[in-house]
């Protein structure tokens, strides 16, 4: 059995999270797993229905109503891979702002919660597998064997994602991106359950002034220790 059989990625929007796990987990020859797709469909379909956002019981029975799909890119438009639902591709809009907006208000619903907390597991123990989010090192699966908490100041991972939006044609001014971001980070890092916080076994580092490569190669050097431990016991 290779390990670690589970490498956990947590950190605020923009500290580089997605890069990261994608990347290592081509290093590793692992599945990548980027889990707040989970919280963004169902964001995106509450949009969609007209629902109140508020209304915490509607967006609850939502989750059961839906079906979500991860799966290997199918098109060479600078995807990881598919987002699918209901068997409909939105892989691009999940990432708009408007779902950037409300996803952080029902990702702080206990049931929602709960529920893709669940989906979440049966994933993460099929193993060899980066799973990159807010709470898998802490409360999706606390006993992974390499627990990441990959941070950066505000302002650095608020320029990060007004490059990626630049990137894609959505104009948004820096200051609206900073703030939101900012916003996003009080809710996620203050709601009741679950919050954004490293695990006490989790690594902190800290990307602000590191390029990905030097926090890929950080990454690697511990899953290589850990490698090698194990072969000596
Ligand atoms: O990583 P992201 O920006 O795509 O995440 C979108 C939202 O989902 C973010 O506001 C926090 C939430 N999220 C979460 O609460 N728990 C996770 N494991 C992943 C994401």
């Amino acid at each position: 059995m290779s390990i670690p059989q589970l490498i956990t990625i947590d950190g605020p929007a923009g500290s580089g999270k997605s890069t990261l796990g994608r990347l290592l987990a081509i290093r590793l020859n692992y599945l990548y797993f980027d889990t707040g797709v989970l919280y963004r469909v169902v964001t995106l379909e509450g949009l969609r229905r007209g629902e109140n956002l508020e209304d915490e019981t509607s967006i609850e029975d939502l989750v059961e109503q839906i079906s979500i799909d991860v799966r290997p890119a199918s098109k060479n438009d600078g995807r990881s891979f598919d987002v699918l639902l209901d068997g409909e591709d939105v892989t691009w809009e999940i990432r708009k702002r408007e779902v950037d907006a409300n996803v952080s208000v029902v990702s702080a619903y206990k049931g929602v919660r709960r529920k893709l907390t669940e989906q979440l597991r049966r994933i993460a123990n099929r193993g060899q597998i980066v799973m990159v989010g807010r709470d898998i090192g802490t409360i999706v699966m606390p006993d992974a064997d390499l627990k990441i908490y990959l941070d950066a100041s505000v302002e650095v991972r608020a320029k990060r994602r007004y490059y990626e939006l630049q990137e894609r044609g959505e104009n948004s001014s820096f200051e609206e991106v900073l703030e939101s971001m900012r916003t996003r980070d009080l809710i996620d890092s203050t709601r009741e359950i679950a919050p954004l916080e490293p695990a006490e076994d989790a690594i902190v580092v800290d990307s602000s002034s590191l390029t990905i490569e030097q926090v890929i190669e950080k990454v690697l050097g511990l899953v290589n220790g850990l490698r090698e431990k194990s072969s000596q016991l």
